[in-house]
Parts: C-alpha cells; sequence; structure tokens
C-alpha cells in the first residue's frame, strides 16, 4: 500500500497529488482485485471450469479467448490464473505464465521467455540464459523445468494472432501426449481477431484441441461501475459528478472499451492538475477525449504506407496554403506529383493514387464528396482533411523519409 501522499511536504514532489491518491489503479496493466472487477462473473467461472483439472492434479483444458479490444480477457486470464495457483490442493502444484506474444513474437522468444518465467533457479538448479540458446534447447529446458516443478501448468498466450509462428501452440498442446513432460499443460490462447483458430495450419489445428470462450463489449453501466470501483484513485471529492458517466458514454461510442474508458479518466485528471484545478469536471473529459482522438488519429497516420503519406502531404499542404479546405482530386494529384518529385519518389498513376485516397477515406483520415458539375462537366470528387492539417503535417514529417519536406 502507497503511504499517504499528503504526508509529503516538498512541494516539488507533490505532482498530481492533489487530484490523484493512488493513480496506478488506472494503470495499463494493473490487475484489480476480484471486488473491482465488473459483470465477468460468467466468463470467471467458464474459464475456471476449463482449468478446473489443474487443480485438482489432472490436465486442463485448452481455451480459445476471443472479444474486442478493452473487453476484459487479459485480465480475466490473469485473474484465473491468480486463483487456480492458490486454489490448488495440497500436493498438487501449479505454475503459471503469461507471455505477452506482441513482444516475444518468435517461437524462440515465447518459448525462452516461458522457461525463465516458470523456472525457480534455486529449487531447480537449472539456469535458462535470456538469449544465445536454439529454440529446441529451450524447449528442452522448459520440459525440465516443469517436470521439477509442477504437476500442471497454465500457459496464458495472449495476442496470440502477432505470433509470426504457431509451433509453440501447437508444440505446448502436444507436449504431454508426445511424453515430452509427466505433467500436464492447459494453454490459455487469446485474440481479438474471430477468424484466429480457422486461419491455422490443419496440424496446429488438429493437435490445439480448445474450447471457446467469447467477451462481449461491456455497456455503458458496466463502463461506469468498472471505474467507479476505483474512483480511489482520486483524492475524495476531487471528481465532480459527471466525470465517471461522460467517460463512460465517450468510451461506449464505438464499443464498450474498458481500456479506454480508464485512459480517459486518467487523462481527464491529468488535464485538471495541468490546469492545476481542485476538482475534475466535465471540460477536463471532453478534452482527455478529444486527445485520445488525436492520438488515435496520429496513430493511424504515422502507420500509413509512404506513398500514402506522400498523397496526405499533397492534401495538406493545398488545406494549409490554398483557399478553402476540399481539393479536387486532379489538384490533389497535382500537388502529389511535386511531392514525389522533391522527395525522389516514384509518382504512382492517377488511378492507384485515386485508390489511395479512396483507403484514407475508409480509414477516417480524408473525406471524399461528390460534386455534380452540370451536364457537361461531369461527376467530380473533392477531398478533404478531417483532422486540422497542421497535425497531419507534423506527423508525417516525423518520418525520416518524409522529413525533407520540411525544407521545401
Ligand atoms: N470487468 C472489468 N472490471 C474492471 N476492470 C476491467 C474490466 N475489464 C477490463 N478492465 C480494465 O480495462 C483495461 C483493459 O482490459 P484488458 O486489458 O483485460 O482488455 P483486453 O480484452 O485484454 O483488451 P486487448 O484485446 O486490447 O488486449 C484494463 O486496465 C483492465 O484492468
Ligand atoms: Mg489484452
Amino acid at each position: 500500500m502507497a503511504p499517504d501522499s499528503s504526508s509529503i511536504d516538498d512541494p516539488l514532489f507533490d505532482a498530481g497529488h492533489h487530484i490523484f491518491a493512488n493513480k496506478d489503479l488506472l494503470k495499463t496493466g494493473h490487475v484489480p482485485e476480484a471486488d473491482r472487477i465488473v459483470g465477468r462473473d460468467e466468463e470467471i467461472s467458464k474459464l475456471a471450469t476449463r482449468l478446473n483439472g489443474a487443480v485438482h492434479g489432472y490436465s486442463p483444458e485448452n481455451v480459445m479467448v476471443y472479444g474486442k479490444t478493452g473487453t476484459g480477457k487479459s485480465l480475466v486470464s490473469r485473474h484465473v490464473c491468480q486463483r487456480a495457483r492458490n486454489a490448488a490442493q495440497d500436493g498438487v502444484t501449479i505454475g503459471t505464465a503469461y507471455v505477452d506474444c506482441a513482444e516475444d513474437d518468435t517461437e524462440t522468444q515465447a518459448v525462452s521467455s516461458l522457461a525463465a518465467k516458470l523456472n525457480d533457479e534455486a529449487e531447480t538448479g537449472i539456469s535458462v540464459p535470456h538469449t544465445g540458446l536454439s529454440t529446441s534447447k529451450y524447449y528442452k529446458l522448459l520440459w525440465e523445468t516443469l517436470d521439477a516443478q509442477y504437476d500442471s501448468t497454465i500457459v496464458v498466450l495472449d495476442e496470440v494472432d502477432l505470433m509470426d509462428d504457431d509451433s509453440v501452440l501447437m508444440k505446448l498442446s502436444r507436449a504431454e501426449e508426445a511424453g515430452k513432460i509427466t505433467g500436464s499443460i492447459g494453454i490459455i490462447a487469446i485474440s481479438n481477431k474471430i477468424q484466429y483458430i480457422d486461419d491455422l495450419n490443419e496440424r496446429v489445428k488438429s493437435s490445439f484441441q480448445h474450447k471457446e470462450l467469447f467477451f462481449k463489449p461491456y455497456d455503458a453501466n458496466q463502463l461506469r461501475e468498472i471505474m467507479y470501483n476505483r474512483r480511489d484513485a482520486f483524492r475524495e471529492g476531487v471528481l465532480s459528478e459527471d466525470v465517471i458517466p461522460l467517460s463512460a458514454a465517450f468510451a461506449a461510442q464505438e464499443h464498450g472499451d474498458a481500456r479506454k474508458a480508464i485512459d480517459i479518466l486518467r487523462h481527464a485528471g491529468e488535464v485538471a492538475f495541468e490546469e492545476e484545478a481542485d476538482t475534475v469536471r466535465e471540460h477536463h473529459v471532453r478534452q482527455a477525449q478529444q486527445h485520445a482522438e488525436k492520438d488515435r488519429f496520429r496513430e493511424l497516420v504515422s502507420g500509413a504506407p509512404t506513398q500514402a503519406k506522400a498523397a496526405l502531404l499533397a492534401l495538406t499542404e493545398l488545406s494549409i496554403n490554398a483557399s478553402g479546405d476540399a481539393f479536387l482530386t486532379s489538384q490533389v494529384y497535382d500537388q502529389y506529383e511535386r511531392v514525389c518529385e522533391f522527395l525522389d519518389m516514384d509518382v504512382l498513376s492517377v488511378r492507384r493514387f485515386r485508390d489511395i485516397l479512396k483507403e484514407q477515406a475508409f480509414l477516417g483520415v480524408v473525406e471524399i464528396e461528390k460534386i455534380n458539375k452540370g451536364s457537361a462537366g461531369g461527376i467530380h470528387l473533392q477531398n478533404r482533411l478531417i483532422e486540422d492539417a497542421q497535425v497531419v503535417r507534423e506527423t508525417i514529417l516525423e518520418d525520416a523519409r518524409m522529413g525533407d519536406w520540411a525544407s521545401e
């Protein structure tokens, strides 16, 4: 438990403390205690049923967990693992390990990370080096580690669709049957791509026998409750009444994403702090929401392919320097040719250029409007940036390949 921050006398270190009491509660990755988890009783109990074997010293089942972002998949999986470990019956030892496949995205990394996490060197006398061994050597260490310590092991492979290799899934699920280990392994694989399993090759599919568990998005009431359960992140009396309902409403707009709700709430607190306000109010939430939108937008633009960036850069130049904010495709194309020439890039055909703009419209960066130029003029397309042109320009120029344009 963090000491009471009101005891800090030196104002230099008092950052945020008149707003926040325990900001950690709003951190991503923070695993809240059971009584702060909202509306997931059914998912928790279903997952526990699948893993029940482990607690009693038998083989647990494998589970594939699906659901959109921010629906509590990682949280519930970690929570159930924790409870399974604590509930293990006398004489049964359970090992649990969590792998973030966004980080450990190769087979070798995933296996070495599993071996390192599950190995207690003091008990096994095995040392698992961070790098330098072959994949098969890491598997060997993993099997030795498991045999030396656990009757049953539960492995969480989070964001499993980001692995560049499905072999881990196959080898872990076959370990018991293939006689690599004497204990058992249960796998919880998590993904937000519903077609993940269909895309796996047949060999992996047949060895990774599993049940599926689907997480629905939260509704606004649940999002509200999730935030109310963490309101002690703030000092007493600091949150004005409408802050949590408004954050919940924003987060429920696309789909009920609890991460987004908590991010907006934390950010609203930070904005209030920056403003040296005494309370967090509705307008801080609105600012936080706008900020989140901008972040999302920046991510879209900075992740765009180089040619798309050149096209967007052309549109930003027109938006900043020419009159009006919507421009005919032909106008944008002329400017795009200048950008490409200056940056020494290939110039795409008008047709492919149009496709790029269409794609950007689909992503919500550009808006395309049809205008009718009378019977002889036919239909023309006008392109407009949805966000502020300066923001788009700054984001594009962060790309080293585009940076030279700044001097133009
Ligand atoms: N039911 C809940 N009760 C309390 N907090 C929750 C609940 N669901 C999610 N959260 C919180 O919301 C955030 C996002 O949850 P989590 O990371 O589990 O989502 P996820 O489904 O794994 O999303 P992603 O697919 O993006 O990884 C976390 O900070 C988590 O603590
Ligand atoms: Mg997750």
